[in-house]
């Protein structure tokens, strides 16, 4: 052989078999070799063909990011027109369907139905001659698209060649491009951070990364496809009676289809599907919108036929809205722990995502400006899932000419104090510090929480409560209260309140790092907190710290250093610090770890289960005293995972991926 047929023979087989990984990663979701192993091949082809550029083919999984073209995306004709689906919004309106199927095949048999998700992407059709994606439209108006091409080919998931070795002349692939939700909030993400356009959803996220005139930016928005049915194929080959099997042929073919499909019998089982996937939502990896309930056999599909721009032979079972509009009625401004004022919307109450929503956060003053809104504007809300509400965008050409400008205030809502905003911050803050009765509110529901002191029975409300009466108005006058004052408080009782007031006594008994995070000291989290006790050893040693020995703590930047100093210097704070100590609240001595007993240093440790002599912050922190990490999840860095009694789905993990395993007993012997 000679040289150049030698190296085209490396060539495709170095192409055959990134394909081959590409569909064992992307359609049958079962990688076969790890991220790095694949970027080795793919440079290698890259090399290859950098230094033979004459053996450069268009179908080479290299080549997905091309030139861009000239102008503006060329228009083409779908030969097989792209249809939409006409919308069932209740049960009753997808029985109606059923019966009408029915009657129109003259069938009381139960019918065939395949069920898919409703991908809320767009439309697109790609077309493949002789086994090469040669043409790939949006659908437009259902006759006539937009030539995408060139973005499409970006898209990891399209092979940009069948999987076949006698491939049809036309084969047509119709389907959804989509925005993986993960794609979706990293977009966002670096698009806060750099003053991009954030997209309100996945689906105008996905639009907008699709309509890119350069591919290069398509190809980094991270597109993903699924494909949902045939288009135009060539009679050559021979398409599957059924809908469900000619998914599994688009499948075959190496192009990506849901793994939710599923083929159902009669109306029940449909709506089944449809409570089945609803509940399973909110755990997909992208959005949908509804079902899309498909008559499975082609024969009576071809019966059924069209009206105007449906098939009678379809509908979609859509979800009920997770985005509505609204009116935004007024913008408060709540006064948080640190001071930080949050803008809070108070909207015309709405039914979204499944609850009624008056409020959502605004976020911060910046977010205002980004969305341009104004009391009175109509807005569109966002609820998905457990998701905080959101207003996501503003309906300008509804504004009312008395549309009021949110102004940011002036002074502190609660107490009057100035408000400032430090410079590179988007939060504007009362300095009121503890004069202000919503710091010192917030300060005292953190210092009770779980994370901090853990006053078991102390929550949110029953602080608010005793705010509002007077009955404690700092931190330590909590280890003041009495009993007999809890227990005439309405819905009390003398059991709760006896209650209450043992926990405020257990709560005495805590660490150094607790004690320290429980203050709410700013940009003081745990972590930090963990790291000062273990560096200081003492309060008295953490008071005292200067800038510059804070920063040798882990974690600690000049910030936070900064944040530190200013807290302990505030006499206030002393004062409050002091009278913490001196109602009882004690911790063991830290004993210093030298570097040498750090044993674990560098090893990550996953705990599951229940363990029976240690509470997971036990186990945590001894673990972690011995310099390990602790995950919440099984990966192959684990080092080993310690498994309690039932542990499920992260034992698997850890058996699947060959992580030792450890029982509780490791804990006592180190
Ligand atoms: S079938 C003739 N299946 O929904 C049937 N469409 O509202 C045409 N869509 O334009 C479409 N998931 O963009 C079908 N599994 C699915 C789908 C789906 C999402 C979209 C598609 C279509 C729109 C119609």
């Amino acid at each position: 052989m000679s040289d150049t047929k030698q190296l085209e023979a490396q060539l495709n087989r170095l192409r055959s078999e990134i394909d081959e990984h590409n569909y064992q990663y992307y359609v049958l979701d079962n990688p076969q070799i790890p991220d790095a192993e694949y970027d080795r091949l793919m440079r290698q082809l890259q090399q290859i063909e950098a230094d033979h550029p004459e053996l450069i083919s268009s179908s080479s999984p290299s080549q997905r990011v091309g030139a861009k073209p000239d102008s503006g995306f060329a228009q083409v004709t779908h030969q097989m027109p792209m249809l939409s689906l006409d919308n069932a919004m209740d049960d009753e309106e997808f029985l109606s369907f059923n019966k009408r199927v029915k009657e129109r095949l003259k069938d009381s048999q139960d019918i065939e139905y395949i069920c898919e998700p409703k991908l809320d992407g767009l439309a697109v059709s790609i077309i493949y001659e002789n086994g090469l994606l040669t043409r790939a439209a949006t659908r437009g108006d259902g006759n006539q698209g937009e030539d995408i091409t060139l973005n499409i080919r970006t898209l990891n998931s399209v092979p940009l060649k069948l999987r076949s070795e006698q491939p049809p002349e036309v084969f047509e692939v119709r389907g959804e491009v989509f925005m993986p939700l993960e794609a979706f909030h990293s977009l966002n993400q670096v698009a806060i951070e750099t003053g991009n356009k954030i997209f309100a959803n996945p689906r105008n996220a996905a639009a907008g990364s699709l309509r890119q005139l350069d591919p290069k930016i398509t190809a980094q928005r991270q597109l993903a496809f699924y494909a949902y049915s045939t288009g135009l194929v060539s009679e050559d080959f021979e398409l599957a009676n059924c809908h469900s099997e000619r998914l599994a042929q688009i499948k075959t073919l190496g192009l990506p289809i849901t793994s939710e499909i599923k083929v159902t019998h009669g109306s029940n089982e449909v709506l089944k599907y449809f409570d089945d996937i609803l509940e399973k939502r909110n755990q997909l990896s992208f959005e949908i919108d509804g079902v899309v309930c498909k008559v499975n056999e082609i024969e009576k599909q071809n019966q059924l036929g069209f009206v105007s721009r449906a098939p009678r032979w379809a509908i979609a079972l859509k979800f009920p809205a997770q985005e509505e509009m609204t009116e935004l009625l007024d913008v408060d401004f709540q006064v948080g722990r640190t001071g930080a004022l949050t803008p809070v919307a108070r909207l015309n109450p709405v039914f979204v995502g499944g609850v009624t929503v008056s409020n959502a956060t605004l976020h911060n003053m910046d977010e205002i400006e980004r969305l341009g809104i104004m009391v009175g504007d109509t807005v569109i809300l966002r609820r998905a899932g457990d998701v905080i509400p959101q207003i996501v965008s503003v309906i300008e050409s509804k504004r009312p000419t008395n549309a009021a400008k949110i102004e940011s205030p002036a002074s502190c809502p609660v107490c009057s104090s100035q408000v400032e905003r430090a410079e590179g911050e988007a939060a504007i803050r009362c300095t009121g510090g503890l004069i202000c009765a919503a710091q010192r509110t917030q300060a005292i529901k953190h210092f009770a929480s779980r994370k901090a002191m853990d006053i078991d029975g102390l929550g949110d409300k029953l602080v608010d409560i005793f705010s509002e009466l007077e009955m404690i108005s700092s931190i330590s006058d909590l280890y003041r209260l009495e009993k007999q004052q809890i227990a005439d408080l309405e819905r009390m009782g003398d059991k709760s309140a006896q209650n209450l007031i043992d926990a405020i006594e257990a709560s005495k008994e805590t660490t150094l790092a607790k004690f320290i995070y429980s203050l709410g000291i700013r940009e003081v989290g745990e972590v930090t907190a963990k790291n000062l006790a273990q560096h200081f050893s003492t309060l008295e040693a953490i008071q005292a710290a200067t800038g510059e020995t804070l920063e040798e703590v882990d974690d600690v930047g000049p910030i936070v250093a900064q944040h530190l100093i200013n807290f302990f210097a505030n006499p206030r704070n002393q004062k409050e610090v002091a009278a913490l100590v001196d109602a009882g609240i004690h911790w063991p001595v830290i004993v210093k770890k030298s570097e040498g007993d750090l044993t674990l240093k560098g090893k990550t440790f996953v705990i599951t289960g229940t363990l029976t002599n240690h509470s997971r912050q036990e186990a945590k922190a001894k673990l972690e005293a011995l310099g390990a990490k602790v995950a919440g999840s099984v990966s192959k860095n684990t080092y080993a995972l310690i498994a309690g009694a039932k542990a499920g789905s992260k034992l698997k993990k850890a058996q699947e991926l060959g992580v030792q395993i450890l029982s509780e007993e490791y804990l006592s012997t180190i």
